[in-house]
């Protein structure tokens, strides 16, 4: 009940000026009379649809009894409002049920920003204050059970729906609190929509399709928001159904296909600052778990050395991503990883390490106009002295920006002949050797040629 009595007396949703001034007063007005006039000992029997039903009609009787007019449009706004700020998380409510709404960024309570078909533009959403804001920011993270307060004023937590959210709160956060919602999108993207979003090519595909069967363990490298989960939720497509998968994250995004997935989450320390399981722990566990394959949703930091570890002993066709901005330099990063594992390796260890586990990597980009497509797929070799060659078989060049600024280009073929073609032979999966033929690939601007 107290969840009812507390979200009552929030201030209302501020409103910018001038029309908006009459709905604001009539709203607050209809908020004060619903808390004064319902009677909140006898709801806290009722169920949560009980409830809505039941503040939906208390705020139903009180607008037909107002003295102020309004039109059906007007009522039914101020209904939902007050409904969104009783039940929902206020005047985020409306861009959490659009589904074109893929990331909700807000930067104190008058500032929202949201971002729609990968374009970021600012929304006239505003919360009342800064109180408002903090209490909205609360619920939603005490909803799934972790909290936010001075003591712990950065907060990650995943929502029912898969959305991300973080939190940032005074004094860490200087003009405001944050809070920053990444939306899942309710039916992950596949290939086909990748595909047709001219996100990847159907070579790229075939061949990314062929990897992931014959079990070639692969990374996929990008930037925050690139489109790196959407990929490897993609390729998860093609993991035969009868294998075991293990799969760790921090937030669990992932939405795998197969019917023997085993899904684990890591955990903070909590406020006394211990009992935190870590990527690094749930690998090693994973390890004891049987799994055909082990997926990890991001590798940040020592957990690379364990993963590579586990592809080189038995559990090929094991996937992660990475922040790098290309391919090589995801290479790059990888060592650095492997170093804070804190074993003091020495480099050419490493590198034999990643050599011997690592076979693909797939570089994903956000380019200019928020087009996100899948840039690279470059084969890692072997080793020539101590460096660690690296071939490009599938390349996006991007050639200028169209007038909305959108990244403009084509995909092409380097003409390479991937060494993994072999073991994929061995795996029982044949691709045409004309696939991989030095060309422009198909869907793209005719009459450039790769360079
Ligand atoms: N090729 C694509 N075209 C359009 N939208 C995409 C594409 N790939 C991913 N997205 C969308 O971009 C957002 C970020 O994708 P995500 O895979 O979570 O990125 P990352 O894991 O790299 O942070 C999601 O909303 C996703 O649906
Ligand atoms: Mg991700």
């Amino acid at each position: 009940m107290s969840r009812l009595a507390n979200a009552l007396i929030n201030p209302l949703v501020g409103l910018p000026a001038s029309a908006e001034d009459r709905l604001l007063r009539i709203k607050k007005d209809l908020h004060q009379k619903l808390i004064s006039e319902m009677d909140l000992s006898s709801l806290g029997t009722l169920n949560e649809e009980e409830l809505r039903e039941e503040v939906r009609r208390g705020a139903e009787q009180l607008c037909r009894q107002s003295n102020d007019l309004l039109s059906f449009a007007e009522r039914e706004r101020l209904i939902g409002e007050v409904m969104d700020e009783t039940f929902g998380i206020g005047p985020l409510e409306p861009l959490m049920r659009d589904p074109t709404v893929s990331d909700i960024l807000v930067n104190g309570p008058k500032c929202v920003y949201v971002e729609r078909r990968g374009r970021l533009s600012r929304s006239d959403i505003v919360f009342n204050d800064e109180k408002h804001l903090i209490e909205i920011v609360r619920r939603i993270v005490s909803r799934v059970g972790r909290r936010i307060d001075e003591t712990s004023p950065l907060c990650d937590a995943r929502l029912p729906d898969g959305s991300r959210v973080n939190a940032v709160i005074p004094p860490l956060a200087l003009d405001g609190t944050l809070l920053s919602i990444r939306r899942s999108s309710k039916t992950p993207l596949q290939f086909k929509d990748l595909m047709e979003k001219k996100a990847i090519t159907s070579e790229m595909v075939d061949f990314l399709s062929a990897c992931t069967r014959a079990r070639v363990n692969m990374v996929v490298s990008g930037g925050t928001g690139s489109g790196k989960t959407t990929l490897m939720n993609a390729l998860s497509a093609f993991i035969p159904h009868d294998e075991r998968v293990a799969t760790i994250e921090d937030a669990a995004e992932l939405r795998l296909q197969q019917p023997h997935v085993v899904r684990m989450e890591t955990r903070p320390a909590n406020i006394e600052g211990t009992g935190a399981i870590m990527t690094r722990d749930l690998v090693k566990n994973a390890l004891r778990m049987r799994p055909d394959r082990i997926i990890v949703g991001e590798c940040r930091g020592g957990e690379t050395l364990d993963m590579l570890q586990a592809m080189n002993t038995g559990h090929d066709g094991s996937m992660t991503t990475i922040h790098a901005n290309d391919t090589r330099d995801a290479l790059g990063r990888i060592e650095m990883m492997v170093g804070m594992a804190g074993f003091d390796l020495p480099i050419w260890i490493i590198r034999r390490q990643i050599v011997s586990a690592i076979q693909l990597i797939v570089q994903a980009a956000r380019l200019s106009g928020g087009v996100r497509k899948i840039i690279k797929i470059s084969e890692i070799v072997g080793m020539e002295e101590d460096t660690v060659s690296m071939q490009d078989i599938f390349v996006f060049k991007q050639t200028g920006v169209d007038e909305d600024r959108v990244a403009q280009g084509y995909f092409y073929c380097n003409g390479i002949r991937p060494k993994c073609l072999d073991a994929l032979e061995c795996a029982g999966v044949k691709l045409p050797p004309e696939m991989f033929e030095r060309r422009i690939l198909s869907g793209h601007s005719k009459g450039e040629q790769p360079k």
